[in-house]
């Protein structure tokens, strides 16, 4: 999080990809089991937690609401609920570190909290929209004070009751829709959400198997105040975001040929599968389950030429965080690929099409930006320098990069890689990758 040493990486080509291995626990789920298994009722146990800085940024808030969570093993917590009003406030700024999802789905939780609270975050966080949160949130009755243009600290006022909206959303983001749900757990009323295009459905699956009503279907959520929150037990799939960067590499690297286990497929994740397939890449989908009521299945993965496509945009929300490392696939395919519609990558950990643009034509490539995504023109790349910006999953897709590179990648800045996949240089070398860290 703020504040820790500068990492970086040298990365090169290593071995071809093989073996079989686990990914860790999935980002998004593993905000979310922390924050109604604290709302709960009794006690709550979550297995596969994320070991990572954002999901643990949650936790560490949620103890500091009152919430008892212990962590009995890795990967596990045993959560004491509080009830859906037993938050306390507490003293000083809330820290999100780095975590988007924390600080947006907390911003309509806390808004129906009896107390004030602030939240901030790391500079990467500092310099992230809030308004698309703060916005509808306050048409529910909240008094949110952010710095100015929207951006965060967010001071939270206690507001005397909020008012269920229906919110027609006009960007695709699952957590501007989590917010206001969360949100509308505390309102009088019908809150309902409609999003231009579906996201991840994970808050209204979790709100459900708590035992909270609520209706859903792709693309809408509606939901009424007044319930309460049911302890449940949370199987966290591993985070197909993490399965991608083995996904595009194995592609990439010939003679590869990886499994990663029991990766969660909510399709509103999975977008990246069919646009990697109509690219060439020869991935097949074994064993399919459930976990946690979510589907799983092994992914395996063989090297296979990748040329370009353009891609289709009903897909680019169904694989929003998978742009960067896409746009390597792009690079190292025969041909061009197009990427519109994609202008919410410019707001994420990074702006994301800067990042891999300008990193990319360092390694050699041709990139032509737009506004809303880019044209990559694929070819051979070539070692040099990249800066990721502190962006872990910019970090991650330069290091995939670099399986393909005749010559060394120096990446810079990667030391947030931790939040959403630590351990990352440890398996990646695991299953072939040449990468080591360096200190800055
Ligand atoms: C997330 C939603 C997405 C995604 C982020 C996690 C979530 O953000 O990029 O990594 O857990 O709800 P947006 O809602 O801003 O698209």
């Amino acid at each position: 999080m703020s504040g820790e040493a500068r990492l970086d990486w040298r990365a090169r080509g290593g071995a071809p990809l093989r073996g079989e291995l686990r990914v860790p626990g999935d980002k998004s789920v593993s905000h979310r089991a922390v924050m109604l298994a604290s709302l709960a009722d009794g006690v709550s146990r979550i297995e596969g937690f994320l070991e990572g800085q954002d999901a643990r940024a949650t936790e560490a808030i949620f103890r500091r609401l009152g919430v008892r969570i212990e962590a009995p093993a890795e990967g596990v917590r045993i959560v004491r609920g509080v009830g859906i009003d037993g938050l306390r406030a507490a003293p000083g700024a809330l820290d999100c570190g780095n975590a988007g999802t924390a600080m947006r789905l907390l911003a309509g939780l806390l808004s129906g909290q009896a107390f004030e609270s602030e939240l901030c975050g790391d500079v990467s966080l500092s310099k992230r929209p809030m308004g698309r949160v703060i916005e509808p949130l306050a048409r529910m009755g909240a008094h949110i004070h952010s710095a100015g243009g929207g951006l965060p600290p967010l001071r939270i006022h206690p507001s005397n009751e909020l008012q269920a909206i229906e919110f027609t959303a006009d960007i695709a983001s699952a957590q501007v829709k989590s917010a206001i749900l969360l949100a509308g757990l505390y309102a009088q009323g019908e809150t309902v959400v409609h999003e231009p295009q579906p996201t991840r459905d994970y808050t209204e699956r979790m709100l459900a198997a708590f035992g909270w009503p609520i209706e859903f279907a792709p693309g809408h959520a509606r939901l009424r105040g007044g319930h309460r929150l049911h302890a449940a037990d949370v199987a966290v799939p591993a985070d197909f975001s993490s399965a991608a960067f083995f996904l595009v590499a194995a592609s990439l690297v010939p003679g590869s040929d990886l499994v990663l286990r029991r990766v969660g497929m909510n399709p509103r994740r999975t977008g990246l599968l069919p646009v990697l397939r109509a690219m060439g890449a020869d991935i097949a989908e074994e064993n399919p389950g459930e976990q946690g009521g979510e589907p799983v299945a092994d992914l395996r993965v063989r090297h296979a030429p990748l040329h370009g496509i353009e891609v289709p945009r009903a897909h680019v929300a169904d694989m929003i965080d998978e742009f960067p490392v896409l746009f390597v696939a792009a690079a190292l395919a025969e041909g061009s690929t197009r990427v519109q519609g994609a202008a919410e990558l410019r707001v994420k950990e990074s702006d994301r099409i800067a990042a891999m643009a300008t990193g990319l034509r360092a390694l050699g490539a041709r990139v032509d930006e737009t506004p809303d995504g880019a044209v990559i023109h694929g070819g051979a790349l070539q070692g040099g320098s990249v800066d990721s910006l502190g962006d872990h999953r910019v970090a991650m897709a330069f290091a995939v990069a670099a399986q393909r590179v005749a010559g060394e990648v120096r990446i810079g800045d990667v030391a947030n890689v931790a939040t959403s996949f630590p351990g990352f240089e440890a398996l990646a070398g695991e299953a072939g990758f040449g990468l080591a860290a360096t200190p800055a």
